[in-house]
């Protein structure tokens, strides 16, 4: 939600932003902005939409400044527009902000500025920022943004620059910030990949953290002034991991590396007879279970609760992360609280997190950023190691989510005293040869986008584990090709949904067999006697789905507890598949980014 990317160095400040801004558009796209210090003046370039406009803008121009700060917007307060773009400014332009987050009292910081006689030109909440650091300046942008944020509610990711001071300050409270260290340069951003071209040395600030950051070095201190000891990191990332590679988009990429990144979450952590995870918990006393997640991550919450349940025998509670924390939950030390977040910083989840924690819950974090905020505030995790996901819609983080649990569900068996069953191991173990078979359906998924892309209504119908994969595959839908699908637990149908099926709404059905094949059958029966065309993913010659469906696409034969995460990929690449036939952006959906990092 938002990218920014500052820079102190020896090099062109603007080449390095824009390569930064670009590597942090999934943030955020609509609308770019940087500032740079040139001669003790401020230098500044805005465009509406995506970091190429304000490329093409910088492009046109000569720009040597060597200290910048820069911005990739997703809206919160005030629509996309030049105006609204950041960086914004004091009514001197001496001052220069970015800032993701939201402040919650900006209305009322507003109103005293304009009494003080600030000028806004903008509708955002980040403005204020600016201001607020004017009325405070007094010679040293370090005091100044100090003062500045005593008064500041909510959350930010902020960097500021003074026209006559050499420096970057940058503040984090709830947004991520990393600082990168290099040689004579020194660069802040929201996410590794921004800078990964310059260097692998980063520290993570934390929330409370001030950084003052000059081309020599940097130093962090809290808001009371005091020197903090931050290590450096070296991350694990190459460029190649965040590169497209041939791909057209990277959604498509993070579909078909699925074989690569379900073996690397399998990777070490199952034996001859057991799975291996280093969890530090206190299993005994736990007699439930509470999992919050937001979207796709909130569907492999409810498939780790078909798995958790079954398998462990605890009970599972799955809550969005959004409604548990306002809702005053019953928690207790007895509870086990799972937050599952693919980029660790969605913003709901770990507020979820703070709350149960607060109550007196064990925490475990289902993480794929690995020191993203989640995995740091949890007590013990798994980490998902499937690479970084850069396509705004998730895929390749969703399946190994499920495996996770379901290795979670399986460790924690063995822990009670029972054997896990060899097939089980055999199969979790042959999963990415499985993965690598399912991706075979491509082509036909191809032809039966072309015959589906101009549908304007989709039903997608599951049952048991396979109902939360009927969710995945709808949002998928919605949230690239904008056209509107609901999932549907298949039974549930009848109970009002079946009210829409005609000929002009084709419904996708997991129909993969197992104990509640039949009773899908019948459902299948419902739609066809109804006019309505039926996509059937199958697993096995299963005449009688044969014999009605319309479509059949192909999946291969796996344990029940596997079959979501096989399920879902030939949804993933129908819905990749009919929103780039539509022309769509898919790595870059409307009104989306990847980390929202506001509530
Ligand atoms: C959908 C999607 C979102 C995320 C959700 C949670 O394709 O990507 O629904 O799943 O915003 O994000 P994380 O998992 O990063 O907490």
């Amino acid at each position: 939600m938002c990218g920014i990317i500052g820079y102190c160095g020896q090099h062109r400040a603007s080449e390095i932003l824009i390569e930064g801004l670009k590597r942090l558009e999934y943030r955020g796209y609509d609308s770019a902005g940087l500032c740079l210090v040139e001669n003790n003046n401020l230098v500044c370039y805005k465009r509406v939409g995506p970091v190429a406009h304000l490329e093409e803008a910088v492009a046109r121009q000569d720009l040597g400044g060597h200290v910048g700060i820069a911005h990739t917007r997703w809206a919160t307060h005030g629509i996309p527009s030049e105006v609204n773009a950041h960086p914004h400014f004091d009514c001197h332009h001496q001052i220069a902000i970015v800032h993701n987050g939201i402040i919650e009292n900006y209305q009322a910081l507003k109103e005293l500025l304009i009494s003080e006689g600030h000028i806004f030109s903008s509708e955002t909440d980040s403005e204020v920022l600016a201001h607020l650091i004017e009325k405070f300046y007094k010679g040293s942008l370090e005091e100044a943004v100090t003062k500045a944020l005593a008064l500041v509610e909510g959350s930010y990711g902020l960097v500021a620059l003074h026209a006559s001071e050499n420096k970057l300050v940058a503040a984090r409270r709830s947004s991520p910030l990393i600082i990168g260290v290099g040689q004579d340069e020194i660069f802040i951003a929201s996410d590794v990949p921004a800078i990964l071209n310059h260097t692998k040395d980063v520290v993570y600030l934390q929330d409370g953290d001030l950084a003052i950051i000059d081309s020599k070095g940097y130093q962090i201190k809290n808001l009371a002034g005091k020197l903090l000891d931050r290590q450096v990191e070296e991350v694990k990332l190459s460029m190649e991991q965040i590169e497209k590679k041939g791909y057209k988009h990277f959604m498509l990429k993070e579909i078909f590396e699925q074989p690569q990144s379900l073996a690397n979450v399998l990777a070490g952590r199952i034996t001859d007879n057991q799975i291996k995870l280093s969890l530090n918990w206190h299993r005994e006393v736990i007699q439930r279970i509470i999992i919050a997640a937001c979207g796709t991550s909130w569907h492999s919450a409810l498939i780790g609760k078909y798995l958790l349940e079954e398998i462990v025998g605890l009970p599972v509670e799955v809550d969005y992360a959004s409604e548990f924390r306002y809702r005053h939950p019953l928690v207790s030390s007895h509870d086990l609280f799972i937050a599952i977040s693919q980029s660790g910083e969605t913003a709901d989840t770990l507020a979820a997190l703070r709350e149960a924690r607060s109550r007196g819950a064990q925490s475990l974090g289902i993480v794929n950023v690995v020191g993203s905020t989640v995995a740091r505030e949890v007590d013990s995790g798994i980490y998902l190691h499937a690479g970084p996901e850069i396509g705004v819609a998730s895929t390749k983080a969703f399946t190994a989510q499920i495996t996770a649990l379901l290795l979670l569900a399986l460790y924690w068996r063995h822990e009670a005293g029972y054997e896990i069953d060899k097939k089980i191991l055999n199969e979790l173990r042959h999963l990415p040869t499985v993965a690598e078979k399912t991706l075979e359906a491509n082509s036909q998924v191809i032809e039966l986008a072309q015959r589906f892309m101009n549908f304007e209504n989709f039903l997608y119908l599951g049952r048991g584990l396979n109902f939360p994969v009927a969710l995945e595959g709808a949002l998928k839908l919605k949230e690239i090709s904008y056209i509107h699908a609901e999932g549907y637990p298949a039974a549930e149908i009848k109970h009002g949904p079946i009210a829409l099926v005609d000929e002009n709404m084709p419904v996708v059905v997991l129909a993969t067999k197992n104990d509640l094949s039949d009773k899908t059958l019948s459902n299948i029966q419902e739609i066809k006697a109804r006019g309505g065309q039926v996509i059937a993913i199958v697993d096995q010659d299963y005449e009688p789905v044969k014999k009605l469906a319309d479509y059949l696409i192909k999946v291969p034969v796996v344990h029940v507890w596997l079959s979501p995460i096989i399920n879902v990929i030939p949804l993933q690449l129908l819905a990749y598949y009919i929103a780039d036939a539509k022309g769509l952006d898919v790595d870059r959906p409307r009104n989306l980014a990847k980390s929202v990092t506001v509530e």
